[in-house]
């Protein structure tokens, strides 16, 4: 059920295979007796500075995967010098994984609510974050309904989790994350127990759209511009004029993703859907990117087509699963290497020196 959860996509899958298979349709074009070797991978993002072009993108009720959850993927992240974007439907609050860290960290909003009519609860949020000292604010606008993910749904995903003997079993012969499940209770939606009582929170998840707004509106984000006084990223944007709009409103970033190919199923690959959009920013914000990054040629070509910097959701995942915070280090460990690699085979010495002679549509 957990690996239906992190792994799987929204119906026939096609977006969440595209995520991957566009990137191998761009090829990667050398230059060679350069003299360079890739060494240079420091990017800014705003003000903060990251050691490396990845960040971690937010995924929900990453306690499932590991108790220790988001709490040791930001750790992870910030060993690696760079930083975490950290859910609304976290399994542990901002105020946790703040005290868990030393760096300043980015927060996911989902406006939950509507800001015009019932504004209370994403307010809440932004207070919290701001009040814990969260850098940056990521408003993912892709999911103004739950995606529909049949393999959780065959999988019996879902809020708390039902258990039947298959099941049990399942978590009998993984004692060591059994142990964690049963001791920590990392499993909800923290932010939202707070805010709603167990009960409601429970509810709402399981009811899936009784906090999800349909009827989010442009009007929405510009308030939440009002909100939110730092740099604000908008999340989950694929059309070009889109992207626009947002930097229009004062958005401080613009993060092309299609929520890993969980959402619309048929929207377009992350990578294919970037370069319009890098088009008509046209540098006035940095624009990032997500969905199907597994090597470090993939965030090359990424950097080459004009994103800044890249976000990963299911690697970290996958390594917070395996060995919790050092998995997560390990992940971003072997991203570094392969970057650096892939710079020199490319006869390039810094990230920032990428661009479109770099990349070719295959
Ligand atoms: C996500 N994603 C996500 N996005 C978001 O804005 N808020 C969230 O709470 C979540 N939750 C979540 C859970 C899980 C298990 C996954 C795998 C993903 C989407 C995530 O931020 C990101 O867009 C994708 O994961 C990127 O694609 P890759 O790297 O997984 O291919």
């Amino acid at each position: 059920m957990v690996w239906a959860y992190v792994d799987g996509g929204a119906e026939s899958e096609q977006t969440l295979q595209a995520n991957r298979s566009s990137f191998d349709r761009w090829s990667l074009v050398p230059r060679v007796l350069t003299g360079n070797q890739g060494s240079g991978l420091r990017t800014k993002l705003g003000d903060t500075e990251l050691s490396m072009p990845v960040l971690l993108s937010p995924t929900g009720m990453t306690g499932l995967v590991h108790w220790d959850g988001e709490r040791a993927a930001a750790r992870a992240a910030e060993a690696a010098g760079t930083r975490a974007v950290i859910s609304t439907a976290s399994s542990y609050t901002v105020e946790e994984v703040a005290e868990a860290t030393s760096e300043s960290h980015f927060f996911q909003l989902y406006p939950w609510t509507s800001l015009t009519t019932g504004e209370a609860l994403s307010k809440r949020f932004i207070d919290r974050a701001k009040a814990a000292g969260y850098a940056a604010l990521f408003v993912t606008v892709d999911v103004p309904v739950g995606g529909n993910r049949l393999s959780e749904r065959r999988r019996g995903m879902g809020i708390p989790p039902t258990l039947t003997p298959a099941r049990a079993l399942s978590a009998a012969v993984r004692p060591r994350w059994a142990y964690g499940f049963a001791r920590h209770q990392r499993v909800s939606a923290r932010m939202l127990v707070d805010e709603r009582g167990t009960r409601a929170a429970v509810a709402s998840a399981r009811a899936q759209q009784t906090l999800l707004r349909p009827d989010l509106c442009w009007d929405d984000f510009a308030r939440l511009r009002e909100l939110w006084d730092g740099p604000i990223h908008i999340k989950g944007i694929l059309a070009a004029e889109d992207a626009e709009r947002a930097v229009d409103l004062g958005a401080d970033g613009v993060m092309v993703s299609n929520h890993g190919g969980r959402q619309l199923d048929g929207a377009p690959a992350a990578i294919d859907a970037l370069p319009a959009i890098v088009d008509r920013v046209g540098g006035r914000v940095p624009v990032l990117l997500d969905g199907g990054i597994r090597r470090g040629t993939d965030v090359v070509k990424a950097l080459a087509l004009g994103a800044t910097a890249v976000g990963i959701g299911r690697p970290y995942v996958y390594g917070l699963a395996a060995g919790g915070q050092g998995g997560v280090e390990h992940v971003l460990e072997i991203l570094r290497e392969e970057i650096v690699r892939t710079l020199t085979l490319m006869g390039v010495a810094d990230v920032s020196e990428l661009g479109p002679d770099h990349v070719r549509r295959a």
